[in-house]
């Protein structure tokens, strides 16, 4: 527990009253002010929009390093685990805080196939979207619709767990039967004789009249892709999953509330965002000045797409990897995008300005993972929708943590009210 490792204490001196605060120290030697009886003795608040400098929780599942830009999930190197793990390995890894034995895997792996299917009933919510529906849209009402197919879910573990297995399981299917239906094609179930990755990518490009041959080069990219997204401690989406938990709401309402959350542009919605833009300077010539030049200026709210983030202050390892991905699968697939060329021209201009070397602005991992899904075939609105399916273990993970914590309490912020105070009620007739 933090709080059995206070390291020193801090003094807050208002007027002529001193109040102590003890300062406690992570494993990784991050240090947190605790402030938890700051307004019973004070009457003050802490102002921290964005919450900044808020720490929520004290967690053991991701340790991040953003000036340093390292990246470990329960103390694996994301890096080793994006090279060796499939993606189930790790999101057994994030649930149950160890990486799985041989044995441990391939239960899993089976247990994840029988969970697969959707209840057929389900099948009509999915034909009844209209066209051209956002497939988030579509993942968030469904994965919250499995509380009303699967009820049962109580406070017992092993239901917990089951419904943790189900979404990991279900989420995949889900995304390929919101893809068939935005392009007129059947459904392709889930087949137990497919890995997790496998079955994904067969359920998206297969059909009843042409077979999807599978890339061993692709399902390793879909796994390693998965992987990066895995988990990303305290982001938006994930303090959404642990709020909305926070009430008591099961873990489906939870996830779909964090589906709901990253489908945002600022978050998880980027990697949409960077293809469109990257499309716009293909459209213009492939000037990338002007698009640096946009982002730069101060009465212009445009933003780079893929660069910047809250944490990393320098090069986000994530998107190490996923360049190194992205030019892996274009390689195999003998694809000459110049999309790419453009990413990497973009990339090397923004690198070399002063605007984005003073605020530290690097690629994020959502700058090269468009690419690569757009090689692989996925139409650009699939994107996010691959994002939230790698960074589903992240959120269950986090969901039990934040319910196991003996020092977890309903997430409540308070605020600076600074609004009218007391007005005389005025009965219609005589406003004006
Ligand atoms: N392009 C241009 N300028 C930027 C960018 C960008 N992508 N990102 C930040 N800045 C500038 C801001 O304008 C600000 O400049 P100022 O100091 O002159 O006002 C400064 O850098 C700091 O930016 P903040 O908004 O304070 O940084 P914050 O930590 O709040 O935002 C965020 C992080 C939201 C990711 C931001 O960098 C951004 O909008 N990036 C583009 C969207 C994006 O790629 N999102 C994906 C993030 S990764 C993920 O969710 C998986």
């Amino acid at each position: 527990m933090l709080e059995n490792n206070k390291v020193a204490t801090a003094d807050l001196v208002i007027g002529d009253k001193k109040f102590s605060y003890p300062i406690y120290e992570g494993t990784e030697k991050e240090r947190a002010l605790d402030i938890r009886k700051l307004r019973a003795e004070t009457g003050l608040i802490t102002y921290d929009p964005g919450f900044v400098n808020t720490g929520s929780c004290e967690s053991a599942i991701t340790f991040l390093d953003g000036e340093q830009g390292i990246l470990r999930y329960r103390g694996y190197d994301i890096l080793d685990l994006a090279e060796n793990c499939e993606f189930i390995e790790v999101a057994y890894l994030l649930i149950q805080g160890r990486l799985p034995t041989k044995a441990e895997r391939q239960r899993y792996a089976r247990l994840l196939n029988q969970h697969s299917m959707l209840h057929e009933d389900m099948q009509g919510f999915f034909r009844n979207y209209p066209e051209g529906a956002h497939p988030m849209a579509i993942a968030s009402a469904m994965v919250v619709s499995l509380s009303s197919f699967y009820p049962e879910i109580a406070d017992r573990e092993e239901e917990k767990s089951l419904a943790a297995t189900r979404l990991i399981s279900k989420i995949r299917t889900m995304a390929a039967f919101s893809y068939k239906k935005s392009v007129g094609e059947p459904f392709v179930y889930p087949s137990s004789k497919l890995t997790y990755c496998e079955n994904l990518l067969n359920m998206v490009f297969a059909s009843p009249v042409a077979d999807y041959k599978l890339d061993p080069v692709l399902v390793k990219a879909m796994n390693q892709l998965l992987i990066l997204h895995a988990d990303h401690e305290q982001n938006a989406s994930t303090s959404v999953v642990r709020m909305v938990g926070s009430t008591g709401a099961n873990l489906y309402a939870s996830i779909s509330a964090g589906i709901s959350a990253l489908s945002g542009p600022l978050h998880g919605g980027a990697n949409q965002e960077v293809m469109e833009m990257l499309e716009e300077i293909r459209a213009h010539g492939g000037d990338v000045d002007k698009m640096v030049e946009r982002a730069k200026d101060p009465n212009d709210s445009f933003r780079l797409f893929g660069f910047g983030h809250r944490v990393y202050k320098s090069y986000d390892p994530r998107a190490k990897i996923a360049k190194k991905v992205c030019t892996g699968v274009l390689e195999k697939l003998g694809i000459n995008d110049p999309l790419l060329d453009i990413a990497m021209k973009l990339e090397e201009r923004a690198l070399n300005d002063e605007y984005f070397i003073k605020r530290k602005l690097y690629p994020n991992v959502d700058f090269y993972t468009g690419i690569t899904y757009r090689a692989m075939g996925f139409p650009t609105n699939m994107f996010t929708m691959l994002f939230a399916i790698g960074r589903l273990p992240g959120w269950i993970a986090q969901w039990y943590e934040m319910h196991n914590d003996p020092n977890q309490k309903i997430g409540r912020p308070r605020q600076a009210y600074c609004g009218p105070t007391q007005l005389r009620y005025v009965p219609i007739e005589q406003r004006t």
